[in-house]
């Protein structure tokens, strides 16, 4: 049974829309692991633009869960990261025009920087991801760069229109899962999941844990957030 991790930068996009206190992602996680969240992930970007370095700093102390601190292998990222010691790094690309991570981490091209990002966040005691899309040659990379987990990029699968296409990114979430699991590998997947789709991906053999952060906070409007995140779950269980 797949776990969820709650994704929590928009409840930042909000409090940074009046750049005040609230709401406060620190408090939205502690409501999300009671509703039963497996665990809490945040993206401090480079730019900020939602979560800051108090959250993350509060979020890696105690939330009676794992955090999952999403992060560029900046060097300033990087040496926060290996400050605070989140339970979990899962590596991203960044953009600073994207609305949100556009693509899976290109690991294949970036092998040497994303491999050293792996081993010093190891070498610190934190466990790393890595954010690629569903390729066997981007799964070979991650295996190489010695990171215990991946993260499949959803999104494409999210997108996409036609029953028929939809069926063919999803074959690619399913065969990339099985490949990874064969090189021994920890597979998550999240991007653009959302009440309707995150079923079907839940029911992948293999798929460790779901994150999902802006379906849950849009829904958490109408219905509260405990509610929207237990709705979630129960819906990939
Ligand atoms: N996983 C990763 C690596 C992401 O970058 C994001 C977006 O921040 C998510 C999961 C969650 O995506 P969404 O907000 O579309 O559910």
């Amino acid at each position: 049974m797949p776990k969820l991790g709650v994704n929590i930068d928009h409840v930042a996009t909000l409090r940074q829309a009046r750049g005040g206190n609230t709401p406060d992602p620190v408090y939205a996680a502690f409501l999300a692991r009671c509703a039963g969240a497996d665990s809490i992930v945040a993206h401090l970007r480079e730019d900020r633009r939602h979560i800051q370095d108090r959250d993350v700093k509060l979020l890696s102390k105690d939330i009676g869960g794992a955090f999952n601190l999403e992060m560029s292998i900046a060097p300033e990222i990087l040496e926060i990261a290996c400050r605070i010691r989140p339970h979990q790094a899962t590596l991203v690309p960044e953009k600073r025009k994207e609305l949100t991570t556009e693509g899976g981490l290109d690991v294949v091209k970036r092998f040497n920087p994303v491999s050293r990002a792996v081993k010093k966040l190891k070498n610190r005691g934190i466990r790393v991801s890595l954010f690629i899309d569903p390729d066997e040659e981007q799964i070979e990379a991650a295996f190489r760069s010695e990171a215990e987990i991946i993260e499949l990029h959803t999104g494409r699968y999210s997108l996409a229109e036609p029953a028929k296409e939809k069926n063919k990114f999803f074959r690619q979430l399913v065969n990339s899962t099985r490949y990874a699991r064969t090189r021994g590998l920890t597979v998550n997947a999240g991007h653009g999941l959302d009440y309707a789709n995150a079923g079907q991906v839940a029911g992948i053999e293999g798929i460790y844990e779901l994150n999902i952060g802006y379906s849950i906070i849009c829904k958490s409007v109408y219905i509260g957030l405990p509610e929207a995140v237990r709705q979630m779950r129960r819906l990939i269980r």
